[in-house]
């Protein structure tokens, strides 16, 4: 019996730790549909990420957490359908992991029997126990430290974490029991740098940093942001590598100019009718005139 089901070798987690022993960076990125997804993965990256951003950036909500196992399941199944090379990881959204350690099991276990290789969940020592649950059912784990976004509202907004106070430590600390809880990677968002460099250093597993600086393992960032999909100024973290949103509404303007002046769609852009069916039609054409020439097509 074979074991071996894919044709495309899948990147695995020991294939991003060597990475990272050999000097490599990590590279991932978000991902919601099958079509972003595609282009992820031509492009070669280590690790997608269905994020619970999705939320903001694809279904119009002010924040993650609305965002339910549903909506989830619904985005990660479509990227899953493209059976990336790319590491596969989803986000547990808010309240998939908050009621019960049965009910993480089985959402985090869902998000694995639809495609994904691990989940990535928020927060430092109190969700401890989860974690080791969901290490004991062969679950991979990233944790999530720092800027939060389902704690908004304990945050008080999208703040930098880890500057004031023992705020710090507390990082240092939850990166360091995370780890030895069994993650395999710590995502740390909206931290400074220097933290991150410390929580980097201290770790034996890899970190992944967006907003945190350039000495964490790897680097994350959303998808629409790389690519300025979305109108206005972006986060002072993100580098958006083209003016998607620019390049978008332009095409899509000019498409709408061709329609008015009648250029699109050109000929080479129509389907043309044979020959055959257009002398049958133009039969029908003339005997139908004729009929009404003789009153036979009139109501009575
Ligand atoms: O949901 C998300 O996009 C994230 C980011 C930190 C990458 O968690």
């Amino acid at each position: 019996m074979s074991h071996t089901t894919e044709t495309r070798p899948r990147v695995a987690i020991p294939e991003l730790y060597r990475k990272v022993a050999q000097g490599e960076k990590l590279v991932m990125i978000t991902a919601y549909d099958a079509a972003t997804a595609t282009i992820v993965d031509a492009a070669g990256v280590d690790m997608i990420l269905v994020g619970d951003s999705v939320g903001n950036v694809c279904l119009g909500f002010e924040n993650t957490l609305p965002v339910t196992m549903a909506m989830m399941n619904h985005h990660l199944e479509a990227v899953a359908r493209t059976r990336p090379r790319a590491f596969l990881m989803a986000d547990m959204p808010y309240l998939s992991y908050h009621l019960s350690v049965e009910d993480t099991l089985r959402n985090a276990g869902g998000f694995l029997q639809r495609g994904a290789q691990a989940v990535k969940l928020e927060g430092g020592h109190k969700r401890l126990p989860l974690i080791k649950a969901l290490v004991e059912a062969e679950i991979p784990v990233m944790g999530h430290l720092g800027l939060t976004p389902q704690s908004v509202n304990v945050m008080g907004g999208y703040r930098i974490q880890g500057r004031e106070g023992g705020d710090a430590v507390r990082i240092l600390e939850d990166a360091l029991s995370l780890q030895d809880a069994g993650c395999f990677a710590v995502l740390l968002e909206g931290v400074p740098a220097d933290l991150a460099a410390l929580v980097t250093e201290e770790l034996t597993v890899p970190t992944i940093g967006i907003g945190a600086g350039p000495h964490c393992s790897g680097q994350v960032l959303v998808f629409h942001d790389l690519l300025g999909l979305l109108p206005g100024p972006a986060p002072k973290f993100v580098r958006s590598y083209l003016d998607g949103f620019g390049l978008m509404t332009d095409a899509i303007s000019r498409w709408a100019k061709d329609i008015q002046e009648e250029t699109f769609p050109a000929p080479a852009e129509s389907y043309i009718l044979p020959d055959a069916a257009r002398v049958i039609l133009g039969r029908w054409r003339s005997s139908s005139r004729s009929g009404i020439q003789g009153g036979e097509n009139q109501a009575s």
